[in-house]
C-alpha cells in the first residue's frame, strides 16, 4: 500500500515508525512531516489542513490511504473532501470530528446519549455565564466550546476569576469564535486516564490504556502543556474496568453516532476520569491518538498497525485478531526553555545521533534542520525519548537514561513520568 501521512509532530512520527514496520507498506508519505518521519517517508511540504492541497498530492501520489494524525485536518474537511475524491480516510469526516472540534456538541452527545458526563450548562451571553457558576461551588471549570489548542479549559478556585475568564471569552473573544460559546461544568476529582479505542463504526478495538502528564512541572505542577510525557500500560486500569468503560461509554458512543447519522471511523479518544469510587466519567472526546499517548501505546501494540488502519478503512475491523499489549512504554518529553510559556528556538541538538540500542525510541516533534544540515530545535515540545522494557520500571529506567544524553539549550523535561502507575 501507499499510505500518505498527516502531521508533524511526535505523534505523527511514532506513526510513521509503526507504518514503516508493516510489511503491507510499500510506500509511506508524510505532509508535512518532520527530520524524524524524514526517515520513514517522503516528506511534501503543503498545508496538511488545505482540502485541495491534501486531495491534490493524494492524486499525484495515488495513494491507497489517508492517516491524518491531528484532529485540525479532520475539523477542516481535508476528511470530506479526501472521501468525495474517493480515497479512505483513517479517520472522521467533519460531522464525527465535531465530538472533538465542538465541546458544546459533545457535551450534548453525551448527555442524549446517557453517557456518564460531569453535568454542565452551556453559555452564550455573560448572565448565562454568571447564572452557571452561581449553581455550582468551587473549583469551577469553565471550557471553550471551540478549538483552542490546549488552552481553551479552566479550573478556577473563585467565582470571579471564574467569570472573569467567562468574560475574556465571551465578551473580549480571547480566543476567537471558538470562544463564542462556553461549557461551564461540575468539576469532579479523581484521576485522568487515556482510553484509545480503534472503531470502523460497527467493531470497537481498546489499545493499551495510558496516562498523560499534562502539568510542566513535576509532582503535576505549573501550568498545562501539550503533554510532557506518558506511560503504558497502566497497571491498576483492570479487565473489570475497561469491561465497564467498554460497555457504558464507548459502546453507547459508537451506537449514539449511528443512531445521530454521523459515520464514524478511526480513532476515539476518551478522555476518562475515574473518581474516587472508580466510576469513570468522560471529561472529553478526541478523534485522534493522543500526543504523547500514541508515542507510547503504538510501540507496545503487538500487531500491524497498518493492517488495522486498512482493516478499519474497509469497514472489516472485526476480522483482526487483536493483539495484547507487550512489555511497557514510558515517553518523557523534552521541552525548550520557557515552554508552555515564550521560547527561543534554532538551538542545535546533541547527543541524538550517537544514540543506539533497541530498548528506546526518538520521536521528533519540534526540531528541524537549518542551512547547514544540523537538526535545531523547532518548537515547544522537540523530542520525546520513549524507553522500552519489559515492564515500567525497567521502561522508565531506559526512557531517562537516554534522555539525559540528548542536550541543547535550555532543555528541560518532567522527571517523574510513570511514577503515577505506582501510587
Ligand atoms: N495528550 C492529550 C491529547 O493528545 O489531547
Amino acid at each position: 500500500m501507499k499510505m500518505l501521512l498527516l502531521g508533524k509532530g511526535g505523534r505523527e512520527h511514532a506513526l510513521a515508525w509503526s507504518l514503516s514496520r508493516s510489511p503491507l507498506v510499500g510506500e509511506l508519505h508524510a505532509a508535512p512531516g518532520n527530520p524524524g518521519i524524514a526517515q520513514w517517508a517522503t516528506c511534501h511540504d503543503i498545508d496538511p489542513c488545505d482540502p485541495a492541497a491534501v486531495v491534490a498530492l493524494a492524486r499525484n501520489l495515488a495513494v491507497d490511504i489517508v492517516v491524518p494524525g491531528p484532529e485540525s485536518p479532520l475539523v477542516a474537511g481535508v476528511g470530506d473532501a479526501l472521501e468525495e475524491a474517493g480515497f479512505p480516510v483513517f479517520g472522521p469526516r467533519q460531522s464525527g470530528a465535531r465530538l472533538e472540534g465542538s465541546k458544546a456538541f459533545s457535551k450534548s452527545f453525551m448527555a442524549r446519549h446517557g453517557i456518564a458526563t460531569a453535568p454542565f450548562d452551556l453559555c452564550r451571553t455573560l448572565p448565562e455565564a454568571r447564572t452557571a457558576l452561581e449553581k455550582r461551588r468551587p473549583p469551577y471549570v469553565v471550557k471553550a466550546d471551540g478549538l483552542a489548542a490546549g488552552k481553551g479549559a479552566f479550573i478556577l478556585d473563585s467565582f470571579d476569576e471564574a467569570l472573569s475568564v467567562c468574560e475574556n471569552l465571551l465578551v473580549k473573544g480571547a480566543l476567537g469564535d471558538a470562544g463564542d460559546t462556553v461549557v461551564i461544568e461540575d468539576h469532579i476529582a479523581g484521576t485522568e486516564l487515556t482510553l484509545l479505542a480503534v472503531t470502523d463504526g460497527k467493531t470497537i478495538r481498546l489499545l493499551p490504556v495510558s496516562q498523560d502528564h499534562k502539568r510542566v512541572f513535576d509532582d503535576d505542577k505549573g501550568p498545562n502543556t501539550g503533554g510532557m510525557g506518558a506511560y503504558a500500560p497502566v497497571p491498576w486500569a483492570d479487565k473489570a474496568l475497561l469491561r465497564r468503560i467498554e460497555g457504558e461509554i464507548l459502546t453507547p458512543t459508537v451506537e449514539g453516532l449511528k443512531e445521530d447519522g454521523i459515520p464514524f471511523r478511526g480513532i476515539l479518544y476518551v478522555g476518562i476520569m475515574l473518581d474516587n469510587e472508580r466510576n469513570p466519567w468522560v471529561l472529553e472526546y478526541n478523534v485522534r491518538l493522543g500526543d504523547p499517548e500514541a508515542q507510547v501505546v503504538l510501540p507496545i501494540f503487538d500487531g500491524d498497525w497498518a493492517a488495522v488502519i486498512d482493516a478499519c478503512c474497509r469497514g472489516r475491523l472485526g476480522e483482526i485478531v487483536w493483539p495484547s499489549s507487550r512489555g511497557a512504554a514510558v515517553g518523557v518529553v523534552i521541552a525548550s526553555g520557557g515552554y508552555p510559556g515564550s521560547y527561543n528556538q534554532g538551538f542545535p541538538i546533541e547527543g541524538i545521533d550517537t544514540l543506539s540500542g533497541n530498548d528506546f525510541l526518538v520521536f521528533h516533534a519540534g526540531t528541524t534542520r537549518n542551512s547547514a544540515g544540523k537538526l535545531v530545535t523547532a518548537g515547544g515540545r522537540v523530542l520525546t525519548v520513549v524507553g522500552l522494557g519489559k515492564d515500567l520500571l525497567a521502561a522508565r529506567d531506559r526512557a531517562y537514561e537516554t534522555a539525559r544524553l540528548i542536550r541543547f539549550e535550555g532543555a528541560h523535561f518532567r522527571r517523574d513520568i510513570g511514577r503515577k502507575a505506582f501510587i
